[in-house]
C-alpha cells in the first residue's frame, strides 16, 4: 500500500511517516525546506508540481499534515498563508479523489468550520480530523507548545505560565495511530456516516499545569513559574479547547498516551 503524507518533516508527519513505515506502507514523504533521508522536496502551492507527483505514485491514501499552524502568525499576514493552508487542501482534496486515494486532512481544535465546510463540497469521501495540542518526537526544546514550557523552567527569572487556557494535549504517536486507524477503517470498513473526526488527550491541563508536571517530573525546581489566570495575549483562543472523541471510539478507534509517560522523553532537554 502507498501513502503521500505532506509535511513530513514536521511534528506531526514525521510521527504519522514512522506509523506507516511501521505497518509496512510505502510512504512518499514531502517536505520543503527540511528535507532529509528519504523526503522529496515540494512546494505544495505549486499545484502543477503537487498533480504530477499524486499522479505518478499513486497512493491509496494521502494524509495532509502540511500547514502553517501559527494563528498569530496568520493572522498577522492572512493572504501569504491563505494558498498553503486554504487552497492546497483543496487541491489535494481534489487530486485525491481523482486517484481514488482516502484523503485525511489534519484540522485543529481551534475553530475551522468554513474550510472544513469548503473541503466536504470538494470531496465529500474526505475525513477531517481535528487534532490538539500536540508533543512528542521534538528535535529542539521550541519544537512543540508543550516543550516550549522547558524554557520557562529553567528560567533563571520569573515566569509567568498561563493557568486559564484548559488544553488535552496529544503525543504525536497517538495521533498517528489514530490517523492510521482511520485509514484502515476507511479502506476495509463500511462506508463511515460521519466526515469530520476528533481526537484529543484524555487530561484536561493549562500549560502551568503541565509546566509543574514536567518540572517535577525531572526534580527541577518551578517556585519561578507564576500561574498566569488571564486570557493569552494574541489571537483570542477558546478557553477549553476540548474535542468530543465519541465518534472514533464508536468505531473502535483510540489511542492515548498518559501526559505523565508522555513527557519522560523531555528528559534530553534537561541534560
Ligand atoms: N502542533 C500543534 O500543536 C498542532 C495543534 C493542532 C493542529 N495542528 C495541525 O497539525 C498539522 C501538523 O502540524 P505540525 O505541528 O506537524 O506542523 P509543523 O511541525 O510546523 O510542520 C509543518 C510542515 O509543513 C511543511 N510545509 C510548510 N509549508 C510548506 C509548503 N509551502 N510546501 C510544502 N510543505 C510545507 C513543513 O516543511 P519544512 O519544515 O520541510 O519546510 C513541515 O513539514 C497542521 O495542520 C497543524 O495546523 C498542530
Amino acid at each position: 500500500m502507498n501513502v503521500i503524507v505532506t509535511g513530513a518533516s514536521g511534528l506531526l508527519g514525521r510521527a504519522v511517516v514512522t506509523e506507516f513505515k511501521r505497518n509496512s506502507w510505502k510512504v512518499l514523504g514531502l517536505a520543503r525546506t527540511r528535507v532529509r533521508d528519504d523526503l522529496v522536496q515540494i512546494d505544495l502551492t505549486d499545484i502543477d508540481a503537487v498533480s504530477g507527483i499524486v499522479r505518478e505514485f499513486k497512493p491509496h491514501a494521502i494524509i495532509h499534515c502540511a500547514a502553517e499552524k501559527s494563528p498569530d502568525k496568520i493572522q498577522m499576514d492572512p493572504d501569504s498563508y491563505y494558498p498553503l493552508n486554504v487552497t492546497v487542501p483543496g487541491e489535494l482534496a481534489k487530486l485525491a479523489a481523482e486517484v481514488k486515494a482516502v484523503y485525511v486532512f489534519i484540522s485543529t481544535d481551534y475553530v475551522l468550520v468554513e474550510l472544513n465546510e469548503l473541503l466536504l463540497e470538494i470531496n465529500p469521501g474526505s475525513c477531517i480530523l481535528r487534532i490538539p495540542v500536540i508533543y512528542g518526537g521534538e528535535e529542539n526544546v521550541e519544537e512543540s507548545a508543550i516543550s516550549s514550557l522547558i524554557n520557562a523552567i529553567r528560567s533563571n527569572g520569573v515566569k509567568e505560565v498561563s493557568n486559564y487556557e484548559i488544553r488535552f494535549p496529544s503525543h504525536t504517536t497517538d495521533i498517528a495511530s489514530i490517523i492510521y486507524q482511520l485509514v484502515q477503517r476507511k479502506l476495509h470498513g463500511p462506508l463511515l456516516e460521519h466526515i469530520i473526526y476528533h481526537w484529543c488527550g484524555a487530561e484536561a491541563l493549562t500549560k502551568y499545569q503541565m509546566a509543574k508536571m514536567i518540572a517535577e517530573n525531572f526534580g527541577q525546581r518551578h517556585d519561578n513559574i507564576i500561574p498566569f489566570n488571564f486570557a493569552s495575549p494574541g489571537v483570542p483562543r477558546p478557553k477549553n479547547a476540548h474535542l468530543s472523541c465519541e465518534r472514533l471510539e464508536n468505531l473502535g478507534i483510540r489511542r492515548h498516551t498518559r501526559f505523565e509517560e508522555g513527557i519522560q522523553e523531555f528528559r534530553k532537554f534537561f541534560q
